[in-house]
């Protein structure tokens, strides 16, 4: 089984960005911390400032990969380039916050991708990760049962 992590715009300065609302850990740490988490998986790890490269890393990831998760930043809230592109993705999309953005400013509660995803993990800080790809691996293997 491989999966593809994306993370988007502003991602790359996490430790440094809010440590209070996004947590201590770099990109690489949590990369790092979600990988420890699943031995048997293959994980890949993309990320981009740029809303043309994550929807490259979608449309290639469906020769290449059984699922995504991703969490696209603050294209969440307005992208629907990136909401067409995985609603055209045959593979499942599972969408991660961080934070909780339900809580948070109120341009933050809309998400345009969350009813093309097959599902949201929001507010869990770096373990969001490891439960968004643990809720994809149990949805591919109930797929493959059917
Ligand atoms: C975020 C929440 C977004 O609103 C914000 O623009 C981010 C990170 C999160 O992980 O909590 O860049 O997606």
């Amino acid at each position: 089984m491989k999966i593809l992590i994306i993370n988007g715009p502003n991602l790359n300065l996490l430790g440094q960005r809010k440590p209070e609302v996004y947590g201590q850990y770099t990109l690489k740490e949590l990369n790092a911390f979600v990988r420890e988490h699943f031995n048997k998986i293959e994980l890949d790890f993309f990320q981009s400032n740029h809303e043309g490269e994550i929807i490259d890393s979608i449309h290639n990831a469906m020769e290449n990969f059984d699922g995504i998760v991703i969490n696209p930043g603050a294209l969440t809230h307005y992208s629907y380039s990136l909401r067409d592109a995985i609603e055209a993705c045959a593979l499942p999309v599972i969408e991660v916050h961080l934070s909780n953005v339900a809580a948070r400013e109120s341009f933050r509660k809309i998400s345009v991708i969350s009813d093309v995803c097959s599902g949201t993990v929001s507010g869990f800080g770096a373990y969001g990760y490891v439960l968004a790809v643990q809720g994809l691996i149990n949805q591919l293997k109930r797929t493959k049962q059917e």
